[in-house]
């Protein structure tokens, strides 16, 4: 029997009120007024819309604790002795814009300087991932388990690609030729958070990317370890929720890919 705890229920309560407006826009993308930030990173009317069912969920729900989410409002540090929500309402914005199916909620919940709790909701298909520290990794109702690969042989890797503006494009160009050669395939999705919650559901075998930040990221850490894998700095002393630089996979994935991607 699974034990859905009190703050998991509602946080996919949350995702799931906010899906149901998504997915509403979704269907509706010409009627949308999209303003641009920053470079190539929109944000629409949907992704502030979506925040802000989650945010007055979450608080009212829990009063005491603090937000960090891609959308600004109380957009804050992670502080270590302090609950915190950490919120991307649309992770794939590029991908939702252009009518692309590959676009989920992220929501964290963090303490004591890790994540404790995640969900990546995935509205198109109606899937909840989530995890708790010591409760497991699961897919709505079913448990997950990262792929059992024992090389790059074979593997399907799942990246991200820096953009204009954003990124080292060269040191990208240099380590997906290097990882390409190993691996059977490579795929960038868009949406990194649920390239994790792949990753925990062995669909993919592994996955890097540089420089996210937190709110892509925070779910999807807790959903990989909770399935048995490992997701950590790619140069292994770095936090990945401080950096945003990040791989992901069972151990002896992460530790081939590492081996690549930290060649001088
Ligand atoms: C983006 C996605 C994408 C990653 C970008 C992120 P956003 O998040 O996670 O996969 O490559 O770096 O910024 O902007 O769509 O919420
Ligand atoms: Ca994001």
């Amino acid at each position: 029997m699974i034990r859905y705890s009190a703050n998991i229920n509602i946080m996919i309560s949350s995702a799931r009120k906010a899906a149901k407006s998504i997915l509403r826009d979704f269907g509706e993308l010409e009627k949308l007024q999209v303003s641009v930030k920053g470079q190539n990173d929109f944000v629409t009317v949907a992704d502030v819309k979506a925040q802000d069912i989650i945010y007055n969920e979450l608080l009212k729900a829990r009063p005491n604790y603090g937000f960090l989410m891609e959308e600004g409002k109380q957009k804050n540090s992670l502080n270590e002795n302090e609950f915190t929500w950490i919120i991307d309402p649309i992770d794939g914005t590029l991908n939702f814009m252009n009518g692309v199916p590959y676009f989920a909620i992220s929501i964290a919940l963090y303490n004591n300087s890790k994540v404790i709790a995640g969900i990546v909701c995935d509205p198109v298909h109606n899937d909840i991932y989530w995890a708790e520290e010591g409760v497991g990794a699961y897919l709505n109702d079913q448990r997950l388990r990262v792929a059992n690969k024992r090389n790059l042989d074979n593997s399907l890797i799942a990246l991200g690609i820096p953009f204009l503006g954003r990124g080292d494009h060269k040191k990208h160009i240099k380590n997906q030729k290097a990882v390409m050669a190993k691996v059977a395939g490579l795929r960038r999705f868009g949406a990194a958070s649920l390239d994790l919650a792949y990753v925990a559901a062995g669909r993919v075998d592994g996955f890097w990317e540089y420089g996210l930040s937190a709110w892509d990221i925070a779910a999807g850490l807790i959903l990989v370890k909770e399935a048995g894998g490992i997701a950590v700095g790619i140069d292994n002393k770095e936090e990945p929720l401080d950096t945003g630089n990040i791989v992901a996979g069972n151990i002896k994935v992460v530790n081939e890919l590492q081996k690549i991607l930290n060649l001088p």
